[in-house]
């Protein structure tokens, strides 16, 4: 497989998932939910492969809390040296805003302290920093507000990123403003699974458009402040297939990007309408030329791309190797057929939290005993170290 020269190769986590000790909107509705999501998992769950093996950890509302989660915010340097063992050469990590704005425009320069850490303990193993600014949680003050409904919310967001990339803007270069803003409307305003648990196709519309413009805001401040930096939106986009694949491919996939400004794309890839028997842990259909499709279907906008998440819920690393070398050969044909990709980030380099399933799917090239947070290593990241020094010679 042919890559272009300096192209990236990593993993990516999110603050929420694994750090631990996080206080937001999350928090809060894990605390009034964790009961509810325990007695619902037989029925919403019991058809996954992996059923039996992971019943009783469901059936508990520990399960659903995000608690210490990997303790990563106290052991972001031992990730890091495992990391660079597996010799990856980028990291993508988001920052949490409750920590560093906890009230409203007060911000607390300790934790803006902690995350110039993190920047500097990945410099320091030579491993470039990919920095999201907003992945799902909330303080609670702006989700008390409304969150993103609020008609200041583009203003407050939009702030808060120009505090965090003026205080990190000259240790790192990438930045992108949000993660995934249709699975976040869909999940909290459409589905009514995620907080704040809203199910209404006008919350939902109002909702897709507020983060669209909270993302131009933030973009515009951003560069303002520090042009030379690079500011992009992580999407995640779904191969679609069928006979309305063509409206689901322009509301989900690019009416975000039609209306929006930004210097690179980061795609995140999961599954698509492939005709697959393999089934991830979370009965995802895995699809590896859905991954080349997307990406072609991006080429349009003529702008760098990162894969910045592709994984697969495995815990018994059986597939990952071969979903990770799969999907790195799809990306090689892509850079091949003319898309400029430049990085890869595998999702996620440690078990984690995953939202309102808990921590029951395990997606790591990293294993996590939430007991003793002892991390081991996963054969499947060696395999994909593997790939990423073949890809090098
Ligand atoms: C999100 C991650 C999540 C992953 C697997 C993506 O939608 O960005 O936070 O853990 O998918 O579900």
């Amino acid at each position: 497989m042919q890559f272009p020269k300096n192209f990236y190769f990593g993993a990516a986590t999110a603050a929420h998932q694994v750090e631990g000790g996080n206080r937001n909107d999350w928090t809060e509705w894990e605390k009034t939910n964790a009961q509810r999501l325990a007695a619902e998992a037989e029925p919403k769950f019991k058809h996954v492969a992996v059923w039996d093996d992971v019943k009783i950890q469901a059936q508990d509302p520990e399960n659903y809390i995000s608690g210490k989660a990997t303790n990563h915010y106290h052991r972001f340097e031992e990730d890091f040296d495992i990391a660079a063992r597996l010799g990856h050469n980028a990291h993508r990590f988001s920052i949490e805003w409750a920590r560093v704005e906890p009230e409203e425009g007060k911000f607390d320069e300790r934790e803006i302290a902690h995350y110039q850490n993190v920047i500097m303990a990945l410099r320091e193993r030579k491993i470039e920093p990919f920095v999201t600014l907003w992945h799902f949680t909330l303080p609670q003050w702006f989700s008390k507000m409304g969150g993103f409904l609020h008609p200041d919310a583009s203003r407050l967001f939009a702030r808060y990123c120009a505090h965090v990339v003026s205080a990190l803007g000259g240790m790192a270069r990438f930045f992108f403003t949000m993660n995934e803003p249709e699975i976040y409307a869909s999940n909290a305003y459409w589905k009514g699974v995620w907080p704040p648990q809203k199910k209404g196709l006008g919350a939902y519309l109002r909702v897709n458009k507020a983060l669209m413009r909270a993302h131009n805001a933030a973009y515009a401040v951003i560069k303002k402040s520090i042009p030379s930096c690079t500011v992009g939106i992580v999407k995640d986009n779904i191969h679609f297939q069928g006979l309305l694949a063509p409206l689901a491919r322009w509301w989900w996939n690019h009416r975000f990007l039609q209306k929006t400004r930004f210097d690179c794309i980061g795609l995140n890839y999961y599954f698509g309408g492939c005709d697959t028997k393999q089934k991830s842990d979370m009965d995802w259909s895995v699809c590896p030329e859905g991954i080349y499709r997307v990406l072609q279907e991006l080429h349009r906008y003529t702008k760098p791309v990162y894969i910045t998440e592709n994984g697969v819920a495995d815990m018994r690393d059986a597939m990952r190797a071969d979903f990770i070398k799969n999907h790195v050969e799809q990306t090689a044909k892509a850079i091949r057929a003319g898309v400029d990709v430049r990085g890869y980030f595998y999702w996620s380099l440690l078990d984690n939290f995953e939202w309102d399933k808990g921590f029951w799917p395990r997606f790591g090239l990293v294993e996590i005993d939430y007991k003793t947070f002892e991390r081991k290593i996963r054969p499947s990241a060696w395999e994909y170290a593997r790939l990423i020094k073949d890809s090098r010679q």
